[in-house]
């Protein structure tokens, strides 16, 4: 890559993240610079998860059910993970071929010692535009402080309800809702902001909990985000009948609190936006079974092991670690990236079907866990 082209991938003027128009795919300044239209379906390369950790301090039941992942569950060993040198680096590298956007996730990233100290050299990377984190907010009133101070810029609390013997059912421990609102707290007392707030919602278990969820996000100045129960993973007994489909979950917030719709806040956003008629903030439904959003999809995934993952659904990645370990030049790790990148051609979510999902079944073939790979 020549610095020119290096220079045009950094240029803030094709950048996007301000919701202004959608660039047609191929056209970006990026895609320019390579020569390239995206990968097979023209979608670039915008945006990387980073899963600092494949362990939790959770169970939730739709992720990592107690029963499957107990005492004797064996989590990554200390060496098969990437240390932050290595994830900076990496990260660096995608940021060269168009990424902009960074979010930390895990399992639970604030169970990673010194969290802290990986947030600062992602922050240092020239080109990161959106550093933010998706956390379960258990140990994040502690962490918040720093966090902020190393650079990042937002967070996301995951919370499925306000209601204690609900919550604890759902997150598989018993964990109280009150140290989650004061992580919470915490984070907008520091001035992560937005704060968003991540329910997913259960047929049978927290549909009731939607509403006061609502009700305190917008008392609060908080976003919440309602997502639909994804058939993720091979563990989590993921039936049709348990998604609560998000148009449902919308009727329900709005027949109390008025709503109408919101434009997306940066091109192929995950989230449907809704704002409260009333002024009082906004919500986002997440409809990824209801309403797949592969066409605008745009993010890869980095697995605690330093595998490259172009789909949540998917069932292998790319061994980037490998590459790290062995020696491999920058030059040659970020052309490994651009063309894995170019054979994509992922669409999980659109092509889901009574028949998809029995396919999976029967191939043999097992999809990677949401805590492995980066939510
Ligand atoms: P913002 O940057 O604030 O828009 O966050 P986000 O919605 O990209 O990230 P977050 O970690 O809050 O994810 C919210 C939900 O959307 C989680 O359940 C994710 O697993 C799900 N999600 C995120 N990206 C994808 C994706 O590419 N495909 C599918 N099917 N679900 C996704
Ligand atoms: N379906 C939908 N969302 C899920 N998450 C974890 N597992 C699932 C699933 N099966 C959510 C978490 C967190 C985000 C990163 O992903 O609650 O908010
Ligand atoms: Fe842990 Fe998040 Fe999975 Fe819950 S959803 S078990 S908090 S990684
Ligand atoms: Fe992207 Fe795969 Fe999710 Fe579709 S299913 S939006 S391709 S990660």
């Amino acid at each position: 890559m020549t610095a020119a082209s290096r220079a045009a991938i950094h240029d803030p003027a094709g950048d996007r993240q301000d919701g202004g128009p959608v660039p047609v795919a191929g056209t970006h300044p990026a895609d320019r610079a390579e020569g390239q239209p995206g990968d097979r379906l023209g979608r670039r390369l915008h945006d990387l998860r980073i899963s600092v950790t494949d362990r939790c301090n959770f169970r939730c039941t739709y992720c990592m059910p107690r029963e499957v992942f107990g005492r004797d569950y064996a989590f990554l060993p200390r060496a098969e993970i990437l240390t932050f040198e290595e994830i900076a680096r990496l990260a660096r590298l995608f940021v060269s071929n168009g990424v902009s956007k960074l979010r930390v996730t895990g399992g639970e990233p604030l169970v990673r010692k010194d969290l802290p100290d990986l947030v600062r050299q992602l922050a240092a990377i020239d080109g990161v535009r959106d550093l933010a984190l998706t956390t379960n907010g258990a140990l994040l009133s502690a962490q918040a402080g720093a966090l902020h101070e190393a650079g990042l810029r937002r967070v996301t609390v995951s919370l499925d309800s306000l209601d204690d013997a609900v919550f604890g059912a759902m997150n598989g421990v018993n964990f109280p809702v009150a140290r989650v609102l004061q992580g919470i707290r915490a984070a907008q007392q520091v001035g992560l902001a937005p704060v968003k707030v991540n329910a997913v919602v259960k047929r049978g278990l927290n549909e009731s909990s939607v509403l006061p969820l609502a009700r305190y996000a917008r008392d609060h100045g908080l976003i919440l985000r309602l997502i639909e129960f994804m058939d993720v993973g091979q563990s989590n007994g993921w039936r049709l009948e348990d998604v609560v489909p998000a148009a449902q979950l919308v009727e329900m917030i709005d027949a109390e609190f008025p709503l109408e719709p919101e434009p997306p806040s940066y091109p192929g956003e995950v989230a449907t936006r809704w704002r409260y008629r009333d002024g009082g903030g906004e919500i986002g439904v997440i409809a990824s079974v209801t309403q797949p959003f592969c066409g605008a999809c745009t993010r890869a995934r980095l697995s605690a092991k330093g595998e490259l993952f172009t789909c949540l659904f998917a069932t292998s990645g790319m061994d980037l670690r490998a590459l790290v370990r062995g020696g491999a030049s920058d030059g040659e790790i970020e052309q490994a990236i651009a063309e894995r990148w170019r054979r994509r051609g992922d669409r999980y979510s659109e092509l889901r079907s009574a028949e998809t999902a029995e396919l999976a079944e029967t191939s043999g073939l097992r999809r990677v866990e949401m805590f492995a790979i980066g939510g």
